[in-house]
């Protein structure tokens, strides 16, 4: 390696330190052992080529002397040609041990990213909805990318790095001060001269990395909510793309400024480290060569103490650094395990009990709820905030009793807030109650398996969320086995046929970000679609309240029957026509129910639903009709 090069190699591995506050907790610790456990076997191959390494690395500079000393002598030839054929042969060894030092080293840091990715992913995945509602996924994406990466740093970089460095070091230095501890003694001098400065600069340039990334993840952060379809129409429609672009420009500029002033630190440093080395290789030279006059030192010696020097200063500046560089990489594990630590609100229990068989009743026997609180769902790093929202917990439902029986349909009537969309969660076990129960037939939900939850409930949400992915790969999430028979079967039954075979591409259509290439009222029976393909024995639906032309009003309604035909149902009804079709309306007020009874009971009583139908349904045409 150059003196140039080492230069470099040692600056990547300071600057990629970040500051801790300079504890590691034994707990993290034997975390971190327990993570690399799997790898040990490779741990140990890679230490021992390391050491393989540093010394085929100290042997060359010793056979150059060598060389030397032999034309010195005045030799014959082939103990030259000898000594040139072995500097090869370590030459080429010297490459294959190093490969396999860096396939070694990468196969172990890579295998601990993957282990810790699929790891933090899973556990994600088994968090509560509550979870997802309040964390701003950027910054779960983060935690999932850098921090996951930072932690792999600790293996592939700071580990390995801290590893051959001690090794090369100690053998250098053995080997240097066995030719002349003087020269030694003197090159060694003008280190500290270097270091101090140095691992200041150090912090500076982590300061400065963190702060570009900082900036890096807010760019990031706007462009993802800007740039997606709906971000994209509201700041056309509302937004003021100027200072959007401002704000923008603004960040990015600053960037580019931390960008410049840590190039330029660098090169300081890479120049600085390069000249200090340059100005102990004359000390080596000078000294040296005085000594080698006065016939205490060989001539080759020399030469092999210049060759050494080269391979001294920037392991020694590495190792300055390893500490802070370890803490930022233990850093890393920490706010990894953070994630990890966070235990999920809503569990399967241990041996859960199965869906009973056959049409299934729904019951909410007295049930009270209140949304969690911040501090049990969530992680103030994760809501971008500095300290966790610690309001709320207000109880919602207050003692809600109903039930729906096989095959009926209830719909859920009340004004916004009054709780209808929270029942349809607690139906589906997005959240547990705080008292009372759920149950399907008898069963609390919380005794039965998510995956029986999930093959005996479909739901529809009020904003029919698709993936941005094909339509059939969006309709066969619901029954990945579901063939191209069924598949068309559903999309005819929700009123969709006629649509997807006109497009080009057909089931293969792109849907766009959140279903956006679709209307409202197709992105709608699409979710239908989907819940048709599920079969499930109970469905709930969360109607849209955006109200549809009257021909996808008819087709969303025609889909709709075809949903509930046969199923327990609960729906969230803001269309009169869904309400009519029910078996009974509960009329939901501040948490509580409030009347219940059929469409003609209820108006006959002229109580809550009697005053919302004259508000709400009066001036629909249907309604009118009906009159
Ligand atoms: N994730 C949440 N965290 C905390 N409070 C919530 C959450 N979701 C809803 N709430 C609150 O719970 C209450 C009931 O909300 P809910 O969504 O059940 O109303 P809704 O009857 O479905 O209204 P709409 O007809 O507008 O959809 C509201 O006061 C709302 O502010
Ligand atoms: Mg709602």
């Amino acid at each position: 390696m150059s003196m140039e090069g080492a230069a470099w190699g040692s600056l990547m591995q300071i600057s990629r330190a970040k500051a801790g506050d300079g504890k590691i907790s034994r707990e993290t610790l034997k975390r971190i052992v327990r993570f690399a456990a799997p790898y040990r076997t490779r741990l140990l191959g890679f230490v021992l080529l390391s050491v393989v390494g540093a010394f085929l690395a100290v042997a060359t500079p010793v056979l150059a002397g060598q060389v030397v000393n032999s034309i010195v002598a005045g030799t014959t030839p082939d103990v030259v040609i000898r000594l040139a054929l072995l500097i090869a042969a370590v030459a080429v060894a010297d490459a294959a041990v190093s490969l396999a030092t860096r396939w070694f080293s990468s196969r172990i840091g890579e295998s601990v990213i993957l282990d810790l990715r699929t790891a933090v992913f899973d556990h994600v995945q088994k968090m509560p909805i509550a979870f997802f509602t309040r964390t701003r996924t950027g910054a779960l994406v983060s935690r999932l990318n850098n921090d996951v990466i930072g932690a792999q740093q600790a293996f592939s970089g700071t580990l390995s790095g801290v590893v051959s460095n001690v090794v090369a070091l100690v053998l250098t230095l053995i080997v240097m001060l066995g030719t002349s501890w003087q020269v030694t003694v003197l090159a060694m001098l003008l280190l500290p001269v270097f270091l101090l400065p140095a691992r200041r600069m150090g912090g500076r340039l982590a300061a400065l990395r963190r702060e570009a990334a900082n900036h890096n993840a807010s760019m990031g952060t706007q462009m993802t909510e800007r740039f997606s379809a709906p971000g994209a129409t509201l700041v056309k429609l509302f937004g003021r793309p100027d200072a959007e672009s401002h704000e923008f420009a603004l960040r990015a500029s600053r960037v580019r400024d931390i960008g410049v002033k840590m190039a330029m630190m660098q090169a300081v440093f890479v120049t600085a480290l390069t000249l200090v080395s340059a100005l102990a290789l004359a000390l080596v030279y000078g000294l040296g060569g005085y000594l080698a006059l006065g016939g205490s030192l060989n001539t080759g010696d020399v030469v092999t103490l210049a060759l050494l020097l080269t391979r001294l200063y920037a392991p020694l500046t590495s190792l300055a650094n390893a500490r802070v560089e370890i803490m930022s990489a233990v850093v890393s594990f920490e706010r990894v395990f953070e994630i990890l630590d966070l235990r999920p609100l809503i569990r399967e229990k241990e041996s859960p009990a199965p869906v009973p068989a056959g049409p299934l009743s729904v019951e909410f026997d007295n049930v009270r709820f209140a949304y969690p609180t911040a501090d049990k769902v969530s992680l103030a790093s994760l809501e971008e905030v500095a300290v966790l929202d610690t309001r709320g917990g207000e109880e919602v439902l207050h003692g809600v009793s109903f039930r729906v029986e096989p095959g009926q349909t209830v719909a859920l009537v009340g004004t916004s807030g009054a709780g209808k969309s929270t029942i349809a969660q607690l139906l589906a076990r997005l959240y547990d109650v705080d008292s009372g129960a759920v149950r399907f037939s008898g069963t609390d939900v919380r005794d039965i398996s998510f995956a029986g939850i999930r093959q005996a409930l479909g739901m529809v949400t009020q904003d029919g969320h698709l993936f941005h992915e094909t339509i059939r790969a969006n309709l066969l999430l619901a029954n990945p086995e579901a063939g191209d028979e069924e598949v068309w079967d559903a999309l005819r039954r929700a009123r969709l046929e006629d649509m997807v075979r006109s497009l080009p591409d057909g089931l293969e259509t792109m849907v766009g970000e959140r279903g956006y290439r679709l209307s409202g009222g197709e992105r709608q029976r699409m979710t239908i679609a989907r819940l048709l393909l599920a079969q499930p024995r109970i469905v709930i639906l969360d109607e849209a309240t955006a109200a549809l032309d009257s021909t996808s009003e008819a087709a969303v309604q025609a889909a709709l029957g075809e949903a509930l035909q046969g199923r327990t149902a609960v729906v969230i009804a803001h269309r009169l026509s869904t309400i009519r079709n029910a078996d009974r309306i509960l009329v939901i007020e501040g948490g509580r129910i409030a009347e219940q009874g059929t469409h003609s009971q209820l108006l006959e009583r002229g109580g809550r639903y009697a005053e919302l139908y004259n508000t709400q349904f009066a001036a629909e045409p249907a309604a009118e009709a009906a009159e």
